[in-house]
């Protein structure tokens, strides 16, 4: 098996699988979640780098994937010049998705509501200030958010929390919304629903597509056949091997990696 890899620091990075998958439904695909030094968006820069390279290393050894989708904005803002210089595979980084909202909103008024680190990165400024010059963007970090999207994930309420960002970002009167962190398009659908005349917009479609053009342009030597792999780290979550076994990840593995942890 030679699959893309989509990693995050937990279940985030399901919904840019899930585009991908959409997409390319016979590619062979592996799901990495590393829960045991999650929420990245709380740690040093320094940490993410040591932690993201310890599971780099374990997952490329145990997989061999032809093709790395880092599925998460607080790691690819700070590191994919680094992966990309370390390791001989082709990476995708996850961003926020500013030149879009740049595009959809009339009254030139953006909330980037991302974890605490994707917030304040250079990355994130350059962003801004190349593609949304013209808008007033407020930023809004939310990192108790991924907390609400895990919940959900494992079917869990999160009528709170939603209604603590919802009020913040009332405050604002954006007509868009950039969802700069993985976990959050998870959480769409009811920010959809309470919301319905704000654009919620995240870049997993176009990662999709970039996938699919690079798959198109190199021989990334990746396999077919629709395998779906979900590995994880930290304690035993049984809600969460529900969850990724309704998307279709038939094997489940638990990954035990002591280094880099925070
Ligand atoms: N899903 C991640 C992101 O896109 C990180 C969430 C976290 O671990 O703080 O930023």
């Amino acid at each position: 098996m030679r699959p893309v890899l989509v990693f995050d620091s937990g279940s985030g990075g399901l919904s840019v699988w899930q585009e991908i998958n959409a997409r390319l439904p016979d590619l062979d695909t592996a799901y990495c979640a590393d829960f045991a030094a999650a929420p990245y968006g709380m740690l040093t820069d320094s940490a993410i780098e040591a932690r993201v390279i310890a599971v780099m290393d374990q997952a490329r050894a145990a997989l061999d994937p032809g093709l790395i989708v880092i599925a998460c904005n607080t790691a690819s803002t700070l590191l994919l010049d680094t992966l990309r210089a370390r390791y001989p595979v082709p990476f995708v980084g996850v961003v926020p998705a500013i030149k879009t909202a740049a595009a959809l909103t009339r009254n030139k008024r953006i909330c980037l509501l991302a974890t605490p680190a994707t917030v304040k990165r250079a990355y994130t400024e350059e962003l801004i200030r190349q593609f949304a010059g013209d808008c007033e963007v407020s930023r809004l970090p939310r990192g108790e958010l991924v907390h609400a999207a895990e919940a959900f994930v494992r079917g869990k309420p999160v009528d709170t929390e939603l209604s603590a960002v919802l009020a913040q970002i009332d405050r604002l009167a954006v007509d868009t919304v950039v969802l700069g962190c993985t976990h959050f398009p998870l959480l769409k659908p009811l920010f959809q629903q309470e919301r319905p005349d704000i654009h919620w917009v995240d870049s997993g479609a176009a990662i999709a597509r970039r996938v699919e053009s690079l798959c198109g342009q190199q021989d990334l030597r990746l396999s077919v056949g629709g395998t779906r792999l979900a590995c994880y780290t930290g304690a035993e979550d049984e809600p969460w091997e529900a969850c990724v076994a309704d998307l279709g990840f038939a094997q489940r593995l638990r990954w035990d990696i002591s280094a880099g942890l925070p």
